[in-house]
């Protein structure tokens, strides 16, 4: 019993996850305007889930189809699936996949997709020195971890400029251009975690310009497509410029925000190659990595998009549902932008909050200033300064207004 015990004496006690930490705080707090801006998950107008409508049709489908069965799925995932979300990401005319350059993988959504690609890149990527990813920093906190785990350490580029609270792009430029050759760079697709803060179409060009000059490889994470603008086809116009321009490049696909499917665990990787061949040999690998991880990834959620991206009725109406939610995301920005300029008059400039784009707002304020609204206005956001706009709406959104203009008065 004793010896047991000592067994795992040496094991270190971890700190707990920094976004999921939030909610947990959130749900225990008894304070009845708490407001929750951590984790990224869509929340209507209510403060509640919502199950999207096409969703719940879908659902409704596969509860009455008398063919379904729970037997496993392929280890690459439902090929209706796979096949439905690679047009959805590099477009249905793509080239690439008309000439079967490309590898889909189905996976636990996001986090797996980015998973396995690094798992992949870590086994068969031509490293020419140490194995190292350039992340951005700032990033998705999971990320470094998430690197670590399949022996990648991860490097940061310049992404965000605190004083302009935009887009570094110089430093960004300048770090694809001193990397060694042949380095991998991760790029968030659309809707940045945790800024917001998207390249233009013409930054977006000249990134690509200097990846392909220095023989650079594109791990793009999309986890917001139709997030971003409210329009899937839009918020996919950079991988599709990539692809379009020969980068070499992977896309990790997540449905949890644009469908609602976060515990669904769905979603999908994509590597684009440069010959069928190339797929083949890749997917070969991707196959043989996924069935020592997890042997065939989940049924339902897959099943549920693949109802919706192949029913052109379905699709519409979930493209409805995307803008729904893009909308009210668009709507708290303009509220948040005309509160805090126009009625609290707070000082400073707040252009960003109606200029980033997606799920998150980095407000600008400091480490102390969230630390403050969480402990004195029960406001939880990350200490970044990162908000969900999602968790606002029009009941709580003057009263984080108010409290987040005495926090930049040094007030609360
Ligand atoms: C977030 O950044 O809040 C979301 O992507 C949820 C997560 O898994 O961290």
């Amino acid at each position: 019993m004793a010896e047991s015990a000592e067994t795992w004496n040496e094991v270190p006690l971890a700190p707990p996850d920094s976004i999921f930490k939030l909610t947990a705080a959130y749900k225990s707090d008894p304070f009845p305007q708490k407001v929750n801006l951590g984790v990224g998950a869509y929340r209507d107008d209510d403060n509640k889930p919502w199950v999207l409508p096409v969703v719940k049709k879908a659902t409704q489908l596969l509860v009455n189809d008398p063919t379904l069965d729970h037997e496993y799925l392929p280890i690459t995932g439902l090929p209706e699936f796979t096949s439905a979300a690679a047009k959805l990401i590099l477009g249905a005319d793509s080239p690439a996949i008309a000439e079967g350059r490309v590898s889909s993988v189905q996976t636990i959504s996001g986090t797996g997709a980015n998973h396995l690609g690094a798992l992949f890149l870590s086994r068969f990527y031509h490293w020419d020195g140490p194995k190292r990813v350039y992340l951005s920093n700032p990033t998705w906190v999971n990320h470094f971890q998430i690197f670590r785990n399949v022996g990648v350490e991860p490097v940061e580029y310049p992404y965000y400029d605190p004083k302009t609270i935009g887009l570094d792009f110089d430093g960004f430029v300048g770090s694809l251009r001193s990397a060694p050759a042949r380095s991998v760079f991760l790029l968030h697709a659309c809707a940045h975690n945790p800024t917001g803060v998207d390249p233009t179409a013409e930054q977006w060009k000249t990134i690509a310009d200097v990846i392909l000059e220095k023989k650079h490889y594109a791990f793009f994470d999309c986890a917001y497509q139709g997030f971003a603008s409210g329009d899937l086809d839009r918020d996919a116009s950079a991988v599709r410029y990539f692809v379009q321009r020969g980068v070499p490049l992977l896309v990790c696909q997540s449905f949890a925000k644009n469908a609602g499917l976060y515990g669904e665990r769905v979603g999908a990787l994509h590597v684009v190659g440069p010959t069928k061949e190339a797929a083949d040999r890749v997917k070969s690998q991707l196959s043989v990595l996924q069935r020592s991880e997890i042997s065939n990834p989940p049924s339902h959620g897959a099943r549920i998009m693949a109802l919706i991206m192949n029913d052109p009725e379905l699709f519409e109406e979930w493209k409805r549902d995307i803008k729904t939610m893009a909308g009210r995301i668009i709507d708290m920005r303009r509220q948040l932008h005309r509160l805090l300029t126009e009625e609290l008059k707070t000082p400073g400039n707040w252009d960003h909050i109606i200029n980033q784009i997606g799920m998150f707002s980095f407000t600008g304020i400091s480490p102390d200033q969230s630390k403050a609204l969480t402990e004195r206005a029960h406001i939880y956001l990350t200490p970044n300064g990162r908000i969900s706009m999602a968790g606002l709406n029009s009941k709580n959104i003057r009263y984080f207004a108010e409290n987040l203009d005495k926090a930049v008065r040094g007030e609360l």
